[in-house]
């Protein structure tokens, strides 16, 4: 096994595992000193392209997005969504995993869950490909973010499941919005470290969308913390700029040749 992925699963029961998602160079710059695992996101379908769900993102769109953010990342664990239909069987799933992996140099990709696809992270990670697996709420089979309310029975399937992608190989499993007492059933039971996001302080580690915590994306659910209005930060500097280009106040001497 991979020395970066071991570390993160000797994290487990020792201290938090850190990720966030970014898009692009700029931010993973600033996102590397600080986090464990970076995640390029198929998020991005909604936050940067105004798609209604991560269905239609494509391949190509997920790579190049990688290869940008991959120049700003020196030791964070690397992981690649895998976009809907890129994995729908084990020879498609090998074949686009690697290409991601040749082509972007990340770490590992993410594949969500339906229920079917345990064969198929099996097939990756038997050939050398590491794989988080992503339960609970998956974008990829819902058209809209609309939380549930698990039963009992839907609380088994979660459980089995979170079982089979361990067993399959995976190092670590997103859950997503998920109630703190499942969230962190599934957490005590499993070896591999689970990242929660909308599923309580119990999971392994945390992951938000970097631009929903910056206040940059105008996507606030309950279980996203706003750190910061960044929108707003923009906004004022714009402001400044357009008000001194008005003036002529910009540019001066110093910016001028
Ligand atoms: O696509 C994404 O950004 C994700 C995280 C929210 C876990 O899957």
């Amino acid at each position: 096994m991979k020395l970066k992925i071991k570390k993160i699963i000797n994290k487990k029961n020792k201290s938090p595992l850190i990720c966030l998602t970014a898009y692009s160079k700029n931010v993973s710059k600033i996102l590397d000193k600080y986090c464990d695992i970076i995640l390029v996101g198929d998020s991005l379908a909604n936050v940067l392209y105004g798609m209604k769900n991560t269905h239609q993102i494509t391949l190509w769109s997920m790579i190049e997005h990688a290869k940008s953010v991959k120049l700003g990342v020196k030791k964070s664990l690397l992981v690649v969504d895998m976009p809907k239909n890129t994995y729908s069987n084990s020879k498609l799933a090998l074949k686009n995993a690697k290409k991601i992996l040749k082509t972007t140099k990340c770490d590992a990709v993410k594949i969500e869950n339906n229920r079917k696809n345990f064969t198929i992270i099996k097939k990756l990670t038997s050939s050398g490909i590491p794989v988080m697996g992503h339960i609970g709420f998956t974008p990829q089979y819902i058209n809209k973010f609309k939380p549930v309310t698990y039963s009992k029975k839907d609380e088994k399937k979660l459980m089995d499941d979170a079982f089979k992608i361990q067993k399959a190989g995976a190092f670590s499993i997103v859950i997503e919005c998920v109630s703190a007492r499942i969230s962190k059933k599934v957490t005590e039971s499993l070896e591999i470290p689970t990242i929660g996001i909308g599923a309580s302080k119990f999971c392994d580690g945390q992951i938000l969308v970097t631009d929903d915590l910056l206040g940059l994306s105008g996507f606030y659910p309950k279980f996203v913390r706003k750190y910061t209005n960044l929108k707003k930060i923009i906004e004022i500097s714009i402001q400044k700029y357009r008000k001194d280009v008005l003036k002529k106040k910009f540019p001066n001497k110093g910016n001028s040749f």
